[in-house]
């Protein structure tokens, strides 16, 4: 982190931002000591986009280039400059439907979480709520958890469970899921923040508040 400043949090996302909006209005009521530097997004109507103006944080489009799970040379260049401008710490994703790689990965080393809608390592990728709901698990929930160059893989930070009820769609299970990701997400960002994380291979201790 930059001496004397706060705690500058790089945010992507591809959706309607719900995570983003917890881990804002965490930081507003002073839950996390940090600020949002730059909001980031590879589509362009995101909603995120939207609650990052409303709330007259720096935000801003960057078209992801010609792949569909992946960002593209060019704009992996485009992304990490912004980033570096912004003078971000952490990377925070929330929501970013794209795997990163390379030279972003080495930019942000061991500096970029990430939050998952299942109890890792079950159900990487996808839709995990509905493999979950296709697998008949009684129990599934959410992970933070430190990104490497795996899908889903990096060492975890914190968990939370939730039931999966015998009448459960896919929308109300992730509904539910919802719900826990955003307790459990700016609770992780805040023990970041506050440097009461430390990583030893691939057993995290942390002191989630
Ligand atoms: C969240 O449920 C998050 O866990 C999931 O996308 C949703 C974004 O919602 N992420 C992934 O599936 C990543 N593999 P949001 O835009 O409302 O925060």
């Amino acid at each position: 982190m930059s001496s004397g400043e706060t705690f500058r949090l790089g945010v992507l996302g591809s959706g309607k931002g719900s995570n983003f909006v917890a881990i804002a209005d965490a930081i507003a009521v002073g839950k996390i000591p940090a600020q949002v530097a730059l909001v980031l997004s590879d589509a362009e109507k995101a909603g995120m986009l939207e609650h990052a103006r409303t709330r007259t944080l720096p935000a801003r489009f960057i078209p992801p280039g010609n792949f569909r799970t992946k960002l593209d040379e060019d704009a992996e260049r485009a992304y990490v400059s912004a980033l570096l401008e912004a003078r971000v710490d952490w990377i925070v994703l929330a929501g970013f439907m794209r795997v990163l790689k390379g030279d972003f990965l080495r930019a942000f080393e061991g500096r970029i979480v990430n939050i998952h809608p299942s109890l890792l390592p079950s159900f990487p990728g996808l839709e995990a709520w509905k493999q979950a709901l296709d697998h008949g698990v009684k129990v599934t929930g959410c992970t933070v958890h430190f990104v490497d160059a795996g899908v889903d893989s990096g060492p975890i930070i914190g968990q939370q469970t939730v039931p999966v009820l015998d009448d459960d769609t896919p929308e109300t299970l992730h509904q539910r899921i919802q719900v826990a990701e955003h307790e459990l997400y700016p609770r992780c960002v805040a023990a970041l923040a506050r440097g009461e994380v430390s990583v030893q291979g691939r057993r995290v201790v942390s002191r989630i508040g």
